[in-house]
């Protein structure tokens, strides 16, 4: 699992397709659209909520659902901020990074008992059509167990790249984590439409120059090109209708 992966090395994105640099490298035409994971293929975002609660609980911190929301797409540093709020600086950076681990334990060993059925209705069908269709798949997540979470829903093997917060270190609404997933798609960014749950996400996509559809309520997704209210909306045909024919 990468989830230690060190923070200084260069992007695993950077240099793949033998040695040519991403940006040397011919794009294909063809279309593609990237997911976010957490909120979008499965409910993780509940796990986020319920393991951060633990540890609010624990610190006797004040946290509901109403500060969650703010945490969609969000890495887990700039969760942890916010989640601590004006009580940031009584912890030294020791004692965040021991906070961070005890949240991310109780969050794996929720993500453990997680099996297939896991994946929102819809989406394993959604996968495969869209891959019949002709467009390639990608899963863009802010999270370094984004890996972890695929094969627990069985979804590991349904995309043809999957960068996450390990790869690209520069959390939404920094485009890095899009930008980087079209990159080892080889296909441009105005050709790529993303799957987003969260505001973050939505300016993130946008401001990777990409298409977007925002799953959830208008307030917090309404920046998006279309709105649907659940994944199971979701919709191949629709989803590729925004991209221009290639
Ligand atoms: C995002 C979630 O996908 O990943 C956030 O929406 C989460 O809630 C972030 O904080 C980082 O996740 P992880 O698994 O690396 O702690
Ligand atoms: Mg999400």
């Amino acid at each position: 699992m990468r989830e230690t992966a060190p923070f200084d090395q260069p992007p695993a994105f950077g240099f793949r397709d033998g040695d040519t640099p991403v940006e040397n490298r011919p794009m294909k035409a063809r279309r593609a659209v990237i997911f976010d994971l957490d909120g979008v293929l499965t409910d993780t975002a509940e796990l986020h909520y319920l393991s951060w609660q633990d540890v609010a609980t624990d610190l006797r911190v004040p946290y509901d659902r109403a500060v969650n929301e703010g945490l969609r797409g969000l890495s887990r540093e700039e969760s942890l901020r916010i989640v601590l709020g004006d009580r940031w600086g009584e912890f030294d950076p020791a004692r965040r990074a021991d906070i961070m681990r005890v949240k991310n334990d109780r969050y794996l060993a929720r993500v453990a008992a997680m099996t297939p059925a896991d994946a929102f209705d819809g989406i394993p069908a959604l996968l495969d059509a869209l891959r019949n269709a002709g467009a390639a798949l990608a899963v863009a997540s802010s999270s370094r167990n984004a890996r972890a979470v695929l094969e627990r829903i069985g979804l590991a093997a349904a995309f043809d790249a999957v960068v996450d917060g390990n790869d690209a270190p520069r959390s939404k609404p920094d485009p890095q984590v899009f930008t980087a997933a079209a990159a080892q798609l080889a296909v441009p960014a105005p050709r790529c439409v993303v799957v987003e749950d969260a505001a973050a996400g939505v300016q993130a996509a946008r401001a990777a120059g990409m298409r977007v559809v925002g799953v959830g309520p208008a307030e917090r997704v309404g920046g998006a090109d279309l709105v649907v209210p659940t994944p199971a909306s979701l919709r191949a045909d629709v989803l590729l209708a925004l991209l221009p024919v290639v």
